[in-house]
């Protein structure tokens, strides 16, 4: 059976994504079965998912009766076979290979034969977690952002065995709850992870060679570039232990590839728990009566040091659609719907011109010698041809 407003979905996990997907999948009319191995938890969700309704009933956002009927539609759960009836499980527990498929494994047991199976993993490989599975043609990827009820952009991603037609009913479904899908290949970090992972390797590369300090940066970025969050800030607010992982598990999985080395200064942060906000302390310092550093308000600086965070962001764009992971529209639309950025960097690519970006980073990578400055041979050919990607 095809997925339809009736479907019965799924969540395993009652974390911070768990219960966002839960809320998402019962506004848009669906009952869903919320489990969780950990009661606490189970109770926690339901407290702050009736919580987040009031607030949104108080704002005139939902009326009580809505409210309550969404809350109705989530039943929650530590007994696995209240999966039974479930069309469309997604899986949002910790972030651990062996743990996912074992879990797979098991549920896989209890569901009929055409439910679907997906997870929400941010950096593990979906082929990987569906050939846990005995029909690994069932299994996909539906990785939201967090909140899931707030954030727009969905990344869908088939592993190597799924069915094409599991792959568009799902897409379709989540296109249903009003999301913004983009379609991604089976690859580390999908689309965003990836793409932005210059945004912050190459603005800490820039900070540890003295170029300037993390006010500045972020102060360039936002000015000149139209980012609302500079990259420091954001590392800090995403949590230096988060972001660092993402980062050495990306790079890891491309098989060392020096585009995506992390790097020392944000390692310590995280050996030091410096996490950011959530700690008191990151890149800035967010206790009480803490002095913050001031800018160096340098328009020439500023533009120098947003032309090479956008040459290297750029370059990971281009070659993400070289190798085919996604489409040249939905790589636009996952870098502004899912980290907000002012616009997509193929358009912005265009804007500036492929000739400069290349040159910027041919520039870069003649004065380094270093490898993760090497131009995509899609921005060569296109500059040599006079191209743009729209
Ligand atoms: P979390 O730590 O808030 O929640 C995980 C939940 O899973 C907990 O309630 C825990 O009790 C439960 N759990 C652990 N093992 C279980 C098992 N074997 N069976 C059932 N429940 C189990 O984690 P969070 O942040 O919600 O992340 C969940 C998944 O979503 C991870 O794969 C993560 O990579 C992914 N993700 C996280 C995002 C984020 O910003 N937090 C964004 C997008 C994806």
């Amino acid at each position: 059976m095809s997925l339809n407003s009736s479907s019965v979905i799924g969540v395993i996990g009652a974390g911070a994504m768990g219960s966002g997907i839960a809320q998402v999948a019962a506004t848009a009319g669906h009952e869903v079965v919320l489990f969780d191995t950990a009661t606490a938890q189970l109770q926690k969700a339901q407290t702050s998912l009736q919580s987040t309704l009031n607030k949104l009933v108080e704002k005139g956002k939902l009326t009580a009766d809505n409210a309550a009927a969404i809350a109705g539609r989530i039943t929650y759960t530590d007994q696995l076979s209240a999966f039974s009836s479930c069309n469309l499980i997604i899986e949002a527990i910790v972030e651990n290979i062996d743990i996912k498929r074992k879990v797979f494994a098991e549920v896989e047991q209890l569901v009929s034969a055409d439910t679907i199976l997906a997870s929400n993993t941010s950096s593990l490989s979906i082929t990987s977690i569906a050939a846990a599975c005995k029909k690994p043609e069932r299994f996909l990827g539906i990785h939201f952002f967090n909140p899931a009820p707030l954030m727009p952009l969905v990344e869908v991603i088939p592993g190597v065995a799924t069915d094409t037609q599991v792959f568009a009913d799902a897409r379709a479904l989540v296109d249903a709850w009003g999301k913004s899908t983009v379609a991604c290949k089976d690859t580390p970090g999908f689309i965003v992870n990836r793409v932005a992972r210059s945004y912050y390797g190459e603005s800490i590369r820039m900070y540890e060679e003295g170029m300037a300090g993390f006010a500045t940066i972020d102060w360039a970025m936002k000015t000149f570039g139209g980012f609302k969050m500079g990259p420091f800030e954001l590392m800090d607010f995403i949590g230096n232990d988060v972001n660092y992982k993402v980062t050495e598990t990306v790079w890891e999985q491309f098989f060392y590839e020096q585009r995506f080395k992390p790097s020392l200064t944000q390692k310590r942060l995280f050996e030091a728990n410096m996490f950011g906000r959530k700690s008191g302390r990151g890149y800035y310092d967010y206790r009480e009566g803490a002095v913050q550093p001031q800018p160096l308000q340098d328009e020439a600086l500023g533009r120098k040091m947003l032309m090479r965070v956008l040459a290297m962001l750029i370059n990971e764009a281009a070659d993400t659609l070289y190798l085919g992971v996604a489409s040249r529209e939905d790589l636009d639309t996952a870098m502004t719907k899912g980290v907000n950025y002012p616009k997509g960097l193929l358009k912005w690519a265009d804007e500036i011109g492929i000739q400069a970006i290349v040159e910027q980073l041919q520039t870069l990578f003649e004065e380094y010698g270093e490898d993760r400055y090497r131009p995509c041979v899609l921005l060569k050919r296109m500059a040599a041809a006079e191209k743009t990607f729209y």
